[in-house]
Formats: structure tokens, C-alpha cells, sequence
């Protein structure tokens, strides 16, 4: 899709304004804006309903996806993506779009090696695309922006190229059903699948479209980490409400057919009042007082996070970090304070056994303001005897590159910038074009990339994991420990990655995931050769 054929629809919807008071058109943010980095990056949109107390509704767990069949050493998977109403504020009815007809969809459970083949049906009432995140998968199956499924009823309108992606010659399309196919053949950890459609991925991913995918092996098992009860997923999201019960979104297509982008105020990012752990607002758990696993993903469109846990007496827990996007870490990491910016996953141990039975830990978020300071609680409620500890080497088997090792350096600026007649989020310069190349490399060949950003964004390559060289030209955060696939970029920062392109071959992606950058042009072609 050329820049003309894009029409001005695009182009329109990209007009520049208050939102990027911070940058300069097409510069970095100036010296002044950099000395007060701001926490965030996104505009806050304001529920115009009655909003519950805090720590009332239970935690639900995403429930786990049974397969349809174990056959021929494959497990095989049916998802329907369909309109259901979901109750998630009490007594609200909420219209959102499911994998399954839940919100959080439900969770595949893998094991490292075994294929999951999963087959997606489309009943939404616009084309949709599944890409597992953080997934080691063909690109046929990768779920590239254009390999649309389209709905049995859908038909091109207004001249328009964003439902179809007809001038993306390479897309693949279907209608009604694909099947994906998962191999599974990487690290163990906690992965996750949400809708990638061109243009439309951040409200799509809004209204519901995201669930678990989670990869176990031998090694994580050896472990005996906290398991079953004491094992939480933990799905973070933002989200705001209409007074009617719906998900609001600032859309300029309410319908998300047509016309890509958000109202002008929030090209930065949408941020919600409301914050959702598993669907539910501000929810409560009961715990044993023994130590858990915390396995925390940020779904949120643009959200970041600073998390703590915090008992009744205003100590913050240890966050024992385990493991990072990409699996089990060398060593643990012991945090006070955690960083978590949008698509990135932390495995984690906290242990409950600090805190007297009838005690209460929030789970705060440092960066919020009034109530979206909270995120969740748990309420220790029985003494249990202990039986799992913290691994001193949970991992051995991280990639071993070293800088000598990359046979060559690449250099992307993330920032805004002119797109068309108005302004978007572009990586060196330019918005996302399917049909351009953006990077070739060698499968197989190991490489150092440099990415520079104005303000913030959260990174991801398709395809593999990563480790972080540098942050700032000095080195990286404790949290940046282990094998990654996102990296949360901050103001004004440039940081260096090393990573290894094996796997497949074809094309695949990296693209910033903020969820509204990613729809408004911040996004590249990655081939793999
Ligand atoms: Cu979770 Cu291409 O993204
Ligand atoms: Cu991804
Ligand atoms: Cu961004």
C-alpha cells in the first residue's frame, strides 16, 4: 500500500496537535521536556459511568482452552471471535468482542516443542488477523497485518483499502476460518495472542481481542515453582466506559471499517480510568501465606506502569523477578519497584508469607493518578506450610551473544513526524508501508540494534527474543534482565539490542507497541532471508 494509495482518509485523521505539545514536528523532545519526563505517554479518556469500589470484585482466572484433539502429537484448538456482553463492571452489561466469548479470551496451555494448531473463526463484523506475541512462528502463521480473515459478510467500502489490504500484493486472505499453527518450539514462558489487523489492532485489542498462551517445559518444572492456586496470571488493562455500559474509545470510525486512527486529543495513546486485572476492576484475591507466582502481562493499549505491592503497613514487598517477555532469567532480580510498559510480561515471585494472616497487599501502580494508582488486592486469609523456594539459577540456557558477535549495527528513530499532509508515529523517518522493505536480514546472523526514541515507546520484534546492551549508554535496568521481545523505550533514550535472527524465514514485523502508535504508522517490515 503506497502512501497515495493510503487515500486521505489516513492522512486526515493524522492532523497534529495539543497531544504532542512535548516534540517538535519531526525532532526529539527538547532538552526542557526531557528534565521532567513525563511518566507516560497517551491522553486520559474518562468513564462517564459510576465506577465500583476497589478490591471488591473477585480476581477471575482466564480459563484454560481445552483442545479439541491430542492426535498425531498436535494439539489442536477452535477459537470463534464473536460479539458477547460481558459483566464487568457489577451489574453493567458490557458489549465487547471475544476469542471464545470471554474477556481476557481463554488460555492455551503448551509445551515447549509440541505444535498447537489453532483455528480461528471470524464472526466479528470486520476482518481480523491473530498473532501470537512473543511466538517463535512461521510467518505464514505470524499473523502479518494484511492476512486478513474476513467476515462472510464483508464487502470493500467507500474505496477504501484498510478492510481488505488489497494493495499489499503479498497479503494472504481468507474467509471465515484459518488455521494458525503455533510450534511451540522455544523457551518456556507466558506468551500472548491478540488481533493485529492493519490500522485497527489498537481498538480491536481495546474492545477485548487478546488471551494467553503459555509454554512449559522440563527445566521450568524441575523448578517446583508455586503452581495450580498459587500460580496468578495476571492480565493488566485499562479501560474507559460510556454511561451506557459500553468500552469507550475515541475512534473516529466507531465502527472500525473504514476510517483508521483516534480523535486528535489522543494520537499519543488512550488511556482508561478504569483498570482491569483478568476483566475485572480493581479486583481482590485470597491468598495463602506462602509464596506465589505472578505471571503479569501490561495488555494495555498505551498504559505504563510502575508496580508495587504494598502490605497494610505500607512495606513494599520483594518482586522476586524469575523470569522476563522471553522466559526464565540466569538469575533472580529482586525489585521494589517495577516498571511494565505495554506488551511487556514478568514472571514473578511474592511471597504472602511476609504478611500475618487477615493482612492486605495492594498491588499499586507508581505511575497512576487518584484511582488508577490501584490495581489490585490480596487478602491473606491462611498459613500454609511452605514448600517452594526462589531458584538461585532458574535458567541456563540463554543465548550466549556477545557484541563481537553481530556482524553489523542498524540505528531506528522512533519519534512523530510529517505523514502525508498531517503527522503519525514513524521509525526512521517513514510511516508503515506493506509493501516496502524495511530490514533484510540473514537467518541466522546476529545483529546490534540501536533504537532511539523521542517520547515513550515500547518496542517489539516479531520473531525472536532479545537482550538489552545498553540503556542511555550505560548499562541496562535490573528489569531489563534475560531474554526480551519488548523494550520500554523512554523519553529522550537510546538503547542497544543484541539478538540472533533464527527460526524462519519471511516476513515479519517490529513495531512499537503502544497500541494507537502501531495503528498510526509506527510499524516496519522485517525480512528474513
Ligand atoms: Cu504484540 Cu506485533 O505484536
Ligand atoms: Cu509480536
Ligand atoms: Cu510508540
Amino acid at each position: 500500500m503506497s502512501e497515495r494509495q493510503l487515500g486521505f482518509s489516513r492522512r486526515q485523521v493524522l492532523a497534529f496537535g495539543g497531544a504532542f505539545g512535548l516534540l517538535t514536528a519531526g525532532g526529539l523532545a527538547s532538552a526542557a521536556a526531557l528534565a521532567h519526563r513525563p511518566a507516560g505517554t497517551g491522553a486520559l479518556l474518562r468513564s462517564a459511568i459510576a465506577l465500583p469500589p476497589a478490591f471488591q470484585v473477585p480476581l477471575p482466572r482466564p480459563q484454560v482452552l481445552a483442545p479439541v484433539s491430542t492426535a498425531g502429537g498436535v494439539d489442536r484448538y477452535e477459537i470463534t471471535q464473536r460479539e458477547a456482553v460481558a459483566e464487568i463492571l457489577p451489574g453493567v452489561r458490557t458489549p465487547v468482542w471475544t476469542y471464545g466469548g470471554s474477556f481476557p479470551g481463554p488460555t492455551i496451555e503448551a509445551r515447549r516443542g509440541r505444535p498447537t494448531v489453532v483455528t480461528h473463526r471470524n464472526e466479528l463484523p470486520v476482518p481480523t488477523v491473530v498473532h501470537l506475541h512473543g511466538g517463535r512462528t512461521p510467518a505464514e502463521s505470524d499473523g502479518y497485518p494484511t492476512d486478513l480473515v474476513l467476515p462472510g459478510s464483508w464487502t470493500e467500502s467507500g474505496g477504501h483499502h484498510h478492510g481488505g489490504g488489497m494493495a499489499d500484493p503479498r497479503a494472504v486472505q481468507s474467509r471465515v476460518v484459518r488455521e494458525y499453527t503455533f510450534p511451540n518450539e522455544q523457551r518456556a514462558t507466558m506468551l500472548w495472542y491478540h488481533d493485529h489487523r492493519m490500522d485497527f489492532t489498537a481498538p480491536a485489542i481495546w474492545r477485548g481481542l487478546a488471551g494467553l498462551h503459555i509454554i512449559r517445559d522440563d527445566r521450568e518444572k524441575e523448578l517446583e515453582l508455586p503452581d495450580g492456586e498459587r500460580e496468578l496470571p495476571l492480565v493488566i488493562t485499562d479501560r474507559a466506559f460510556r454511561a451506557d455500559g459500553s468500552l469507550d474509545y475515541p475512534s473516529l470510525d466507531p465502527g472500525l471499517r473504514d476510517r483508521p486512527g483516534v480523535q486528535e486529543p489522543y494520537m499519543a495513546g488512550v488511556l482508561g480510568d478504569v483498570i482491569l486485572v483478568n476483566g475485572a476492576p480493581w479486583p481482590v484475591h485470597e491468598v495463602a501465606a506462602v509464596r506465589h507466582r505472578l505471571r503479569v502481562l501490561n495488555a494495555s493499549n498505551a498504559r505504563h506502569y510502575e508496580l508495587e505491592a504494598v502490605d497494610q503497613d505500607g512495606r513494599a514487598l520483594e518482586l522476586v523477578q524469575i523470569g522476563a517477555d522471553q522466559g526464565l532469567l540466569a538469575a533472580p532480580v529482586t525489585h521494589r519497584r517495577l516498571p511494565l510498559a505495554p506488551a511487556e510480561r514478568y514472571d514473578l515471585l511474592v511471597d504472602f508469607g511476609t504478611v500475618p494472616v487477615g493482612g492486605t497487599v495492594r498491588l499499586r501502580n507508581r505511575l497512576g493518578s487518584g484511582r488508577t494508582r490501584e490495581v489490585m488486592a490480596f487478602r491473606v486469609v491462611r498459613a500454609q506450610r511452605e514448600d517452594t523456594r526462589v531458584p538461585s539459577a532458574p535458567a541456563t540456557d540463554l543465548p550466549p551473544w556477545r557484541r563481537e558477535d553481530a556482524v553489523r549495527t542498524r540505528e531506528f528513530a522512533f519519534r512523530a513526524g510529517k505523514m502525508g499532509e498531517g503527522h503519525g508515529w514513524l521509525i526512521g523517518g517513514r510511516p508503515f508501508d506493506p509493501a516496502r522493505e524495511d530490514v533484510s536480514v540473514r537467518l541466522g546472523d546476529v545483529e546490534v540494534w540501536r533504537l532511539i526514541a523521542d517520547v515513550h515507546h515500547p518496542v517489539h520484534l516479531h520473531l525472536v527474543g532479545f537482550r538489552i546492551l545498553s540503556r542511555g549508554g550505560r548499562a541496562p535496568l535490573p528489569h531489563d534482565a534475560g531474554l526480551k521481545d519488548t523494550v520500554s523505550l523512554r523519553p529522550g533514550e537510546a538503547a542497544e539490542i543484541i539478538t540472533g535472527f533464527d527460526g524462519y524465514r519471511g516476513r515479519y514485523l517490529f513495531h512499537c507497541h503502544n497500541a494507537e502508535h502501531e495503528d498510526m504508522g509506527m510499524m516496519a517490515n522485517l525480512e528474513v532471508r
